[in-house]
């Protein structure tokens, strides 16, 4: 990825199907089918948001959204192995609070495993406090940690 080519952030269309897939793929844990993916594609409940370069998805955040709440849930970020450290996520991420602004959330949730530690590491530099532990939360017996975001009112 060239240094001097700023990448943007767009919505997830239906053609992204099988990029999403092979990100996935990098995911630690828990992965999400063909089947879902393309469901939130179209969910008027879920927002997806990616990065490509040369047409290719390299980054991605998906955030759903839930009836009768004023908090979104952060469901994946993920970025492809080979363009990690260079901000996308951190890109992804303040788009998609910007967005969930817009929709008059007062803030975002989510859960991670607590042996994580680069995903704990972006979300408290962005802001986000960890609020409670999970115990046993994923499939493999991992423990996980809830953490929330609220935007501040102004
Ligand atoms: C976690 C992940 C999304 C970070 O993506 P990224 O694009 O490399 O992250 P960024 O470059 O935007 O980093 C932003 C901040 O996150 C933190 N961070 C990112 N990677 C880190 C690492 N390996 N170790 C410690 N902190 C890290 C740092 O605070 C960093 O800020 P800095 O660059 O100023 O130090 C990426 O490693 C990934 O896809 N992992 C696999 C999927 C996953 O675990 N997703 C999160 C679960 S919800």
């Amino acid at each position: 990825m060239s240094a001097s080519q700023p990448l943007r952030v767009r919505a997830g269309r239906s053609g992204d199907v099988e990029d999403l897939l092979a990100l996935e793929a990098n995911f630690p844990g828990d992965r999400m089918s063909r089947r879902s993916l393309r469901h939130l594609l179209s969910a008027p409940t879920a927002r997806v948001w990616v990065i490509a370069q040369q047409r290719q998805v390299v980054a991605a955040a998906i955030v759903l959204l839930r009836r009768g709440s004023y908090y979104g849930r952060i469901y994946s970020v993920v970025v492809a192995p080979q363009c990690r450290g260079r901000g996308l996520a951190r890109q992804l991420l303040r788009y998609a609070e910007r967005d969930a602004r817009s929709l008059k959330l007062r803030g975002l949730s989510l859960e991670v495993r607590v042996d994580n530690t680069a995903a704990r590491t972006l979300y408290r530099d962005l802001g986000y406090v960890e609020t409670q532990v999970l115990e046993h939360y994923y499939e493999d017996g991992c423990d996980g940690v809830r953490l929330r975001r609220e935007f501040a009112t102004d």
